[in-house]
């Protein structure tokens, strides 16, 4: 099984819908990111961007690397800064990380790095 994908499911069996999780450590780093979501109090746009992104993951790097370069542009014209839609990914592979712990294998640190290089290429 892809590393990548197993890390995602164990999350998921540990913590459930890894939304507040990731959010909450995303406004934590960075508190100005929270004003883009202010017209979501409901957390739609948050949960679908979340879905669309684990999705682009699991499907593999080319996929992956297909949706941030249309969506850096998106992201770009609302306000994003580039340097913190970068990070998202390397958020959401510490977020996986640290709430796994001692279940987090090498192979998963090497199938998440090698998805965020492929986004950055
Ligand atoms: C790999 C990085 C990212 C990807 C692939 C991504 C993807 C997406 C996608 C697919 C949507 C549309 C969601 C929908 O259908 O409702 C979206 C919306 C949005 N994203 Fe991201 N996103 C990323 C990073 C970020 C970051 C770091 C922020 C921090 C501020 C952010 C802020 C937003 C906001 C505010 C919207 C709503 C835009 C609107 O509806 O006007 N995104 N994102």
């Amino acid at each position: 099984m892809d590393p990548v994908a197993e890390s995602l499911d164990l999350l998921a069996a540990r913590c459930g819908d890894p939304a507040p999780l990731v959010y909450a450590t995303l406004f934590a780093r960075h508190p100005e990111a929270a004003a883009h979501f202010l017209m979501d109090p409901g957390g739609h746009v948050r949960g679908q961007m979340l879905a669309v992104a684990l999705e682009a993951l699991l499907d593999g790097g080319a996929r992956l690397a297909g949706l941030v370069a249309i969506e850096r542009l998106n992201h770009v014209n609302i306000g994003v800064p580039e340097a913190l839609f970068d990070g998202f990914l390397p958020l959401l592979r510490d977020v996986v990380r640290d709430a796994l712990g001692e279940a987090w294998t090498p192979a998963m640190e090497a199938g998440w790095a090698a998805r965020i290089a492929a986004v950055a290429g």
